[in-house]
């Protein structure tokens, strides 16, 4: 039977608009489904909206249309946004759909008709932001912890899922199938939640409070709890019960999502499947937070990072690669455009749009415009080239096998770059002026063409767009046939092959912070951060500090030891050494953070601070233009 992949990203909440969080795990589904079909395996890809419950109810009272309406408006544009991203979904649940409403009526149904769900009272602490009940001890300071938002006591007859009857079943599922919630640390994080006792889920809302959803199927004045609801998209999305698409996909489903939803997929979701008589997910597969400039992001700070405009400003292959390569799954990033810009100029401007470019113009030139034949016995120094290739196809499929996309793409870089340095060394341009060379220059250009093939196919989860370039450039007309079995085997470019030297694949960004030249990007400044009170800064004693002696720590590259004077003499540790000789640092007037807690870096002691920014040219060191006395305070 033909192997198959089944992906999912969690549902996104229609009350706002796709920011780069959704983007990164949808963008992460659409890697790994690529990379699956590349594999020949049968994939199904689903993404959609989750669209009922108050928090929805609510934002559609507030911009003063019907929960549908509202819910039409945000969910087209999540759907019109995959496209733009190169997200290839099999298919776009919303959870209004009528296939989806039956389905959960349907679950419902056989739940309560095998006994899990009961008629009880319920009261205590709601958030409606999280949508759901919270108890006392998990609030801080009377309030929710991640909304900051004093929650509602609310008393009510409701009906309840019995959870905490599977839930020894599910720590033996956990500890039997150790991958079943991976990275490890979110494993660790869902058997200490069921360390305590799991209690029943209340899963109803009544219809005196509130209409939008699904209506249970044995109380009308009931509608569901939209984690119940929401949560069965993923098998509404493969046609369960009886569907084709179930029974191929379901038993190989992986689902990705972030840490905030832990909880619901890991306990709520694996209980409700064994409670309804169907099989486990295979794996939960969780991600980190994007962070922005070190913040969390919020519309109320406005630091929300929109991808359609980075794709606008960058482009999109630039903009796919950065969050793969930039995040570590499972750990948290930090986005800053300023990092983004940095990975186009050196990682896609000049390793591998220079590679391309690089062959494509000496290929052209030296071989007549078409694909050489190289010659039959390569020479042996060739061989690093074809075993760099066999290494890195095998080393990306082992990290894929465990979500390592960053550390997979370096592995394609350190390819490219052995390739790179591969070209400088074999210099074809002065074979190319002797013709007694023309075997070995065909053969150097054959290789290097060769790796371009190679590369476009590893690179094509990613940067789908620039991998089909490439493959133009090639003349292989039959993209299509390219794939992981083709990349194992070294020489299967076509000689004779018409080659179509195209445009630079990665324009450099011009880095501008002032005086920006006509059509060259305007970096934007990161976000101020949140207001502080002047007792606050007040509370960082900044000082005038003359550098009396300054050398380099040793084995460090980067590390400047200084001697300033402040209150006295002191030593402080700066990561300057790139960008300044010490030599230069010395009779200087700087600002030192004096009393920052002291720390070790390198073994070194650092009493204090010293304040620097970037520059175009690299780090600057604060000064003044009119030199203080050394200690003066700094207000
Ligand atoms: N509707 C629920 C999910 C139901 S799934 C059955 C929901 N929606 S959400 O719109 O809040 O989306 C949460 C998900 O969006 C996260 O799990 C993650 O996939 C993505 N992200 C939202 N913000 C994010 C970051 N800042 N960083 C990374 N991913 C984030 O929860």
């Amino acid at each position: 039977m033909e192997d198959a992949f089944y992906i999912t990203t969690p549902i996104y909440y229609v009350n706002a608009s796709p920011h780069i969080g959704h983007a990164y795990t949808t963008i992460v589904a659409d890697v790994l489904a690529r990379y699956h079909r590349l594999h020949g395996f049968r994939t199904f890809f689903t993404t959609g909206t989750d669209e009922h419950g108050d928090k929805i109810a609510e934002a559609a009272q507030k911009a003063g249309v019907t929960p549908k309406e509202y819910a039409d408006r945000i969910s087209a544009q999540f759907r019109a946004l995959w496209p733009e991203l190169a997200v290839t979904n099999d298919y776009f649940i919303r959870t209004t759909d009528a296939n989806h409403v039956d389905t959960v009526r349907r679950i419902l149904q056989k739940v309560h008709d095998a006994g899990d769900i009961y008629f009880g009272q319920y009261e205590g602490f709601y958030c409606v932001g999280c949508e759901r009940f919270y108890m006392e001890k998990e609030l801080v300071d009377g309030k929710c912890p991640d909304h900051q938002t004093a929650p509602e006591y609310r008393k009510e007859s409701n009906y309840f899922f019995r959870m905490g009857k599977y839930q020894k079943w599910l720590i033996d599922h956990i500890e039997e199938n150790p991958d079943f919630i991976r990275p490890e640390r979110y494993r660790n994080e869902a058997l200490a939640f069921l360390r305590e006792p799991l209690e029943d889920l209340c899963i109803s809302r009544p219809k005196s409070r509130l209409t939008w959803g699904i209506t249970l199927p044995f109380d009308n004045d009931y509608v569901t709890y939209v984690w119940f609801d929401a949560l069965i998209n993923y098998v509404t999305a493969v046609g369960y019960p009886d569907g084709e698409n179930f029974r191929t996909f379901w038993p190989v489903a992986e689902h990705l999502i972030a840490k905030d939803i832990l909880k619901p997929h890991g306990i709520y979701w694996s209980t409700m499947l064994k409670a309804a008589g169907i099989e486990p997910y295979r794996h939960l597969n969780v991600h980190g937070y994007w962070n922005v400039d070190q913040s969390k992001m919020s519309k109320s700070v406005g630091n929300v990072v929109k991808p359609l405009d980075l794709k606008d400003k960058y482009g999109l292959d630039p903009f796919r690669y950065f969050l793969m390569r930039d995040m570590v799954f499972g750990l948290d990033s930090s986005f800053s455009e300023e990092a983004f810009v940095q990975r186009i100029n050196s990682d896609l401007a000049n390793d591998l749009g220079n590679l391309v470019s690089r062959t494509m113009t000496m290929a052209v030139k030296y071989g007549n415009g078409k694909v050489p034949a190289p010659a039959a016995a390569a020479a042996a120094e060739d061989r690093l080239l074809r075993e760099t290739a066999a290494r890195t196809v095998t080393e990306v499929e082992a990290c894929f096998a465990e979500l390592g996309f960053h550390k997979a793409l370096i592995a394609i870089w350190e390819f490219i770059n052995v390739t790179n340095k591969y070209i400088v060394e074999r210099e074809p341009w002065l074979l190319a002026k002797d013709p007694a060379n023309r075997a070995r220059l065909e053969t150097i250009l054959y290789n290097l063409l060769e790796v371009l093939r190679i590369t476009a196919v590893l690179i094509s989860p990613f940067m789908p767009g620039s991998a089909a370039k490439i493959q133009e450039q090639l003349g292989i007309a039959d993209a299509a046939g390219q794939n992981f079995d083709t990349i194992r085997e070294w020489g299967a470019l076509p000689p004779g092959n018409e080659l179509k030297r195209g445009e630079s694949l990665f324009p450099r960004v011009e880095i501008r912070t002032e005086g920006a030249a006509p059509g060259a990007i305007k970096v934007s400044a990161p976000p101020i951060k949140p207001e502080i009170a002047y007792e606050e800064f007040e509370k960082v004693d900044l000082r005038a500090a003359k550098v009396l002696a300054a050398e380099m720590v040793p084995k460090s590259n980067k590390l400047i030891r200084l001697t300033v004077e402040i209150d006295g003499e002191r030593q402080i540790v700066a990561g300057i050494g790139k960008d300044y000789k010490p030599a230069e640092l010395v009779g200087k007037t700087i600002v030192v953070v004096a009393n920052l807690k002291p720390a070790k870096l390198m073994g070194v002691e650092s009493r204090g601070m010293l304040l620097a920014t970037d520059t175009e040219e690299g780090l600057t060191v604060l000064g003044f233009d009119r030199p203080p006395k050394t200690g003066a305070k700094i207000r």
